[in-house]
């Protein structure tokens, strides 16, 4: 969005709250998905579109919502919050996406949910009739599936949209997603049978405030300015201090516990916000394939990492590039390296709930239970997509990263 464009969103605060946005936001994701307005429901993130959903079903307390380990606390508080238990399944070492064979062994009769999440973008499934096959499956357990797309907005398979196979889905646009927008969520009700309950819990919920639509509109502002200024995250933090910076939790969240504003409808000005950021969407996505493909072509051939499989780049943009390094004391010192660097790195999602603050024990994650999630936990670092990364920005990105891994192996031998 334009400078004076977004400046005036934040001036013109008589439709922050109030407006036709919010229509226009839900016409223009129906459209890319392909299915109807009636069942795209804004939040003001995905963790709140994800906690409706599963109060709507109104599930007993014994049962339990399948999750992959390796993930955000932001998918398991939802599950907590409702009163249900998570159920931690391990991933493939490959795809960073659920693995279905430990999924099969885990599930039993009081499984009613299961979360398929597309890791970095990349689908659960090689084949759209594989996908179709496993949704069928689950209904004859009786098992709901909800798509997590909050990495893959706008990614499909076989020519249809991720988050249109499940029975429902959720997308973020929240800090670090595939727009900048840095707020707001969706909940994708592709069951009819789920609708009415839903759209129930949703009228009863009230929009973002003034206030909140304020400091919302203001992150991005900061983050440039920070960015401006070095980008450290003591400066990142002090902002944060100052109440003027959301950095995607709340203290009571890495804990388990709901903040009481939770959960609260996406506000005019902000559907505005995104509706702007959704017209670029294709350009966005375009430019992420471009970067993962130059990570691809420069780290196919380099032994201290590995890559993780995917079917068909052609439809896959990564949110972020994953590296699997040889060992986690490797992956730390890159990361460590990178961050010096200024390298907008990251390290999704080590711990396997994510972020390192998040306590396990309050996630109900016992540790050990998911090997293969925690192994990959320690030896990951994730390379930036995103459109501040130019072609030339990413080639100099790698070759530090292959000058580093030269000096590294020479300290060594
Ligand atoms: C895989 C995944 N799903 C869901 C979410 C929740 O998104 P939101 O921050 O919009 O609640 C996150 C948040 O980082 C995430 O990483």
């Amino acid at each position: 969005m334009r400078f004076f464009e977004y400046l005036l969103n934040i001036l013109c605060f008589w439709r922050y709250k109030w407006g036709v946005s919010n229509d226009t936001l839900s016409y223009k994701l129906a459209e890319l998905l392909d299915i109807s307005r009636g069942s795209v429901f804004l939040f003001e993130n995905a963790r709140s579109a994800q906690y409706i959903f599963l109060k709507s079903l109104n599930l007993r307390k014994k049962n339990s919502v399948a999750l992959q380990a390796f993930t955000c606390n932001a998918v398991v508080n939802p599950i907590l919050w409702v009163g249900l238990k998570p159920l931690y399944i391990d991933i493939g070492s490959k795809t960073l996406n659920i693995s279905l064979d430990s999924l099969y062994e885990r599930i039993d009769s009081d499984t009613k949910v299961v979360v398929i999440q597309h890791t970095f973008g990349t689908p659960v499934f090689k084949e759209r009739e594989d996908f179709e096959k496993f949704i069928e499956e689950m209904h004859s357990k009786d098992i709901i599936v909800i798509e997590d797309c909050a990495h893959c907005l706008g990614g499909s398979l076989d020519g249809k949209k991720l988050g249109t196979f499940g029975d429902a889905s959720i997308f973020s646009f929240g800090v670090e997603k595939v727009l900048s927008t840095r707020v707001g969520g969706v909940l994708v009700v592709n069951n009819s049978k789920y609708i009415s309950k839903v759209w129930e819990e949703f009228n009863n919920l009230h929009p973002v405030g003034y206030l909140s639509s304020f400091l919302w509109l203001l992150n991005p502002v900061i983050w440039r300015i920070i960015r401006c200024l070095g980008g450290t995250d003591s400066l990142a933090r002090f902002f944060r201090n100052l109440g003027l910076l959301n950095m995607g939790f709340f203290n009571s969240e890495l804990l388990g516990k709901k903040p009481k504003h939770y959960p609260r409808k996406l506000s005019n000005v902000l559907c505005n916000v995104v509706s702007k950021e959704i017209d670029c969407l294709s350009l966005n996505l375009k430019h992420r394939k471009r970067i993962s493909e130059i990570y691809e072509q420069k780290f196919s051939s380099v032994k201290e990492v590995e890559l993780v499989e995917h079917c068909k780049l052609k439809d896959i943009s990564f949110l972020r590039y994953p590296l699997i390094c040889e060992t986690s004391s490797l992956a730390s010192d890159l990361f460590q390296f990178l961050k010096k660097e200024r390298v907008n790195v990251g390290d999704w999602y080590c711990p396997v709930v994510y972020p390192h603050s998040t306590s396990l024990k309050s996630m109900n994650y016992e540790k050990g239970s998911c090997p293969v999630a925690e192994d990959i936990a320690s030896r990951i670092v994730n390379l930036p997509t995103g459109e501040s990364i130019s072609v030339e920005y990413a080639e100099r990105i790698c070759e530090g990263i292959i000058c580093f891994f030269q000096n590294y192996g020479n300290k060594r031998n």
